[in-house]
């Protein structure tokens, strides 16, 4: 089993790949400004999508999903197979939370969704690639972004108990009820028939 301090490497290693804020980063570095001041002020592909560059959106996406793959793919190759799925799903899911929570946004972060279908794909992928299609075919009925990643990520515990372990199941479950917590304020205007659809610039708040 994996000793408690490399555990411990991997959970302060994910947190800080993850907390890689790269939606505000890219958007500054485009010269548009601060994307926390437009649509729904988040941080996450979606949003960077609101500034109407497609571009920096898609990066926004890759980058932040890379951040929990990388994370997990890291931890689990020096832990070795032998190691068990932990110290994959412990970084991934550290990573999560940085972004979520990253200590140089004074712990104001994103929502998690493009960091967990990335952690996902690293440690289980075919319950990774189940909720990356979840999460296309839902948005291409409904065109919301958040109701999208709403019931992609509350179905990935679901296809892990079939895909892959009872931890997988366990973090993917916490993963998710992370990311509807995080999704709150989507949830209200999405029940109010408020939330901004795909492909429209602003979000009606
Ligand atoms: O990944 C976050 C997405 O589900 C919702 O983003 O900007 O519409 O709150 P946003």
């Amino acid at each position: 089993d994996p000793s408690w301090i490399f555990l411990l490497v991997c959970a302060v290693a994910g947190y800080g790949l993850g907390s890689v804020p790269f939606g505000l980063v890219l958007v500054r570095l485009a010269g548009l400004g601060d994307v926390r001041a437009i649509g729904s002020g988040n941080i996450g592909a979606t949003n960077v999508l609101r500034t109407g560059r497609k571009d920096l959106a898609l990066a926004t996406l890759i980058l932040d999903s890379a951040k929990g793959a990388i994370a997990a793919l890291i931890a689990g190759a020096i832990a070795g197979p032998e190691a068990g799925p932990w110290p994959g799903l412990l970084a991934g899911a550290l990573a999560v939370l940085g972004h979520n929570f990253p200590v140089w946004l004074r712990f104001r972060g994103g929502k998690g969704v493009a960091t967990t279908l990335g952690t996902l794909l690293a440690t289980a992928w075919p319950v990774g690639l189940a909720a990356c299609l979840t999460w296309v075919a839902v948005a291409a009925l409904f065109r919301y972004s958040s109701l999208a990643a709403l019931i992609a990520l509350a179905l990935a515990p679901v296809y892990a108990a079939f895909l892959a372990t009872p931890a997988h199941v366990g973090i993917f479950f916490l993963l998710a009820v992370l990311a509807w917590i995080r999704h709150h304020e989507n949830i209200r205007r999405l029940l109010k028939g408020e939330e901004s659809r795909i492909g429209q610039k602003k979000a009606a708040s």
